[in-house]
């Protein structure tokens, strides 16, 4: 495979930056094609570890073309404070047609989120929902609106005035000069950066590059295809990536799933496998199980293998990537969910009324666990026979097979099963 979609199979944090950033080693370009800064991708190697929210994890790898595709929507003062943080060598392109994140969206989203009482979604708070919004609604300013120097000021004017009834509706209150004064630093750093990205991407295809297409969140966060309204407002699955990158679809060679060992969520809405004893609380502390992006603790579960037969099916998966093995150690009795009991009816979908997703009960087989510290080791064939079982389940449950799985943060605790590129 050449272009290769990197997929978060459950509801985010599975690990995406690590992966993309360890299949960057062979690749030549790295793609974010959709979501903004809610999204937190950890990547560790030398003992350092990089948190990034915007750029793609391609940008710690001197030698690999960094693009943040039209689909994306760009908050230019994180953008600005992410590369500042980095001392690296980069090369970044950012799309001429992504979508500017403003203050004004991060306003909005706490006062919507503050609005719905116990029927929030938990957002990040990074202004996502309301910046797809506007551009669904088409009043949005456009990156290319916004390095336009000599009429950014009156863009957003125009912007604010086309908004005037919604910000009076939620009593909030901005002047087109203090945000220009405010914002027009951000803009003079961004635009160097900016290109139609759509060109430069097909040029590079042309070129015969390898291209990872890094998806932020997950499949069940996806704005068509997930848990609705828990959601995020982006689709970040393998469909989606040429829509949002301007290539065209049969450019994609197929995708790589990330999955962890077990289920976490952040953020509200319902969670079939959620672990309420102090397993839960074991799992998060060994794992360090807090947003990168909110700091927020992840909701702890077991296996769910309903959730990732859905992801499969609607985004397709060639290969999975298999993380945080290494945390189950220790485990006595581990637990996959193969289905659901709904209204007395056992069924295997994830149910798109979210009532009956509440409802839903896990069925579950047990498998036994293993004890040995496995994060050392370096082939498949050190693994304790129990774990070994355990991926052997995962592939017989997925009919999916396994191209690598991951035993620690850290680039070298990777141990490849499949060499994708060949
Ligand atoms: P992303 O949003 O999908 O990129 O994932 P996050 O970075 O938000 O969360 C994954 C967390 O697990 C990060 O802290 C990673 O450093 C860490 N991690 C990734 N793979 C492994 C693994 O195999 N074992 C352990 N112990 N940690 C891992
Ligand atoms: P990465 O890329 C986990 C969740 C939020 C909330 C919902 C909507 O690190 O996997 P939003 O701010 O997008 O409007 O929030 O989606 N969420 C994530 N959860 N990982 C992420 O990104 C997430 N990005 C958004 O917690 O439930
Ligand atoms: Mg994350």
């Amino acid at each position: 495979m050449k272009r290769i979609v990197v997929v978060g199979m459950q509801w985010g944090d599975e690990g995406k930056g690590k992966i993309t950033d360890y299949l960057a080693q062979k690749s030549d370009v790295v793609v974010r094609f959709q979501g903004g800064a809610n999204a937190g991708h950890t990547v560790v190697f030398s003992d350092t570890k990089y948190s990034l929210h915007l750029l793609p994890s391609g940008i710690l790898n001197p030698d690999i073309v960094n693009i943040m595709a039209n689909g994306m929507v760009i908050d230019p003062i994180i953008f600005k404070k992410e590369l500042d943080a980095i001392k690296n060598l980069y090369t970044l392109y950012v799309s001429s047609r992504a979508t500017i994140v403003l203050p004004i969206h991060k306003d909005i989203d706490l006062f919507l989120e503050n609005s719905k009482g116990d029927k929030k979604i938990g957002t990040t708070a990074k202004g996502i929902g309301p910046a797809y919004t506007d551009k669904v609604a088409r009043i949005a300013l456009k990156v290319a609106d916004f390095v336009d120097l000599e009429h950014l000021e009156e863009n957003l004017a125009n912007y604010l005035y086309l908004k005037r009834f919604e910000l009076k509706a939620y009593g909030l209150s901005y002047s087109a000069s203090k945000l220009y004064e405010e914002l027009l630093p951000y803009a003079v750093y961004l635009k160097r950066f900016v290109t139609d990205t759509s060109i430069l991407l097909n040029n590079l295809i042309t070129e015969n590059k390898t291209i990872i297409f890094e998806g932020a969140q997950g499949s069940l966060l996806c704005i068509e295809n997930g848990t609705y309204p828990f959601v995020t407002s982006s689709s970040p699955i393998a469909s989606s990536v040429p829509l949002n990158t301007g290539i065209a679809p049969w450019l994609v060679d197929g995708a790589v799933g990330i999955m962890k060992a077990y289920t976490t969520r952040v953020g509200e809405g319902p969670f079939p496998t959620e672990i309420f004893s102090n397993l839960a609380h074991e799992i998060r502390e060994k794992a360090r199980e807090y947003g990168v992006t909110t700091g927020r603790p992840r909701r702890i579960g077991y296996l769910d293998t309903v959730l990732i037969r859905h992801t499969k099916r609607v985004s397709g998966i060639s290969y999975l990537a298999i993380t945080l093995l290494d945390i189950l150690s220790g485990i006595d009795e581990l637990k996959i969910c193969v289905s659901y009991t709904l209204d007395d009816q056992i069924i295997d979908y994830v149910p798109s009324n979210i009532r009956d997703f509440e409802k839903a009960t896990p069925n579950y087989i047990v498998l036994e666990g293993w004890n040995e510290d496995i994060s050392n080791i370096k082939s498949y064939k050190e693994l304790p026979k129990n774990a070994k079982e355990y991926l052997k389940k995962i592939e017989e449950l997925t009919n999916i097979p396994i191209m690598l799985f991951s035993v620690g943060a850290d680039r070298t605790q990777t141990i490849v099963l499949k060499d994708i590129f060949n």
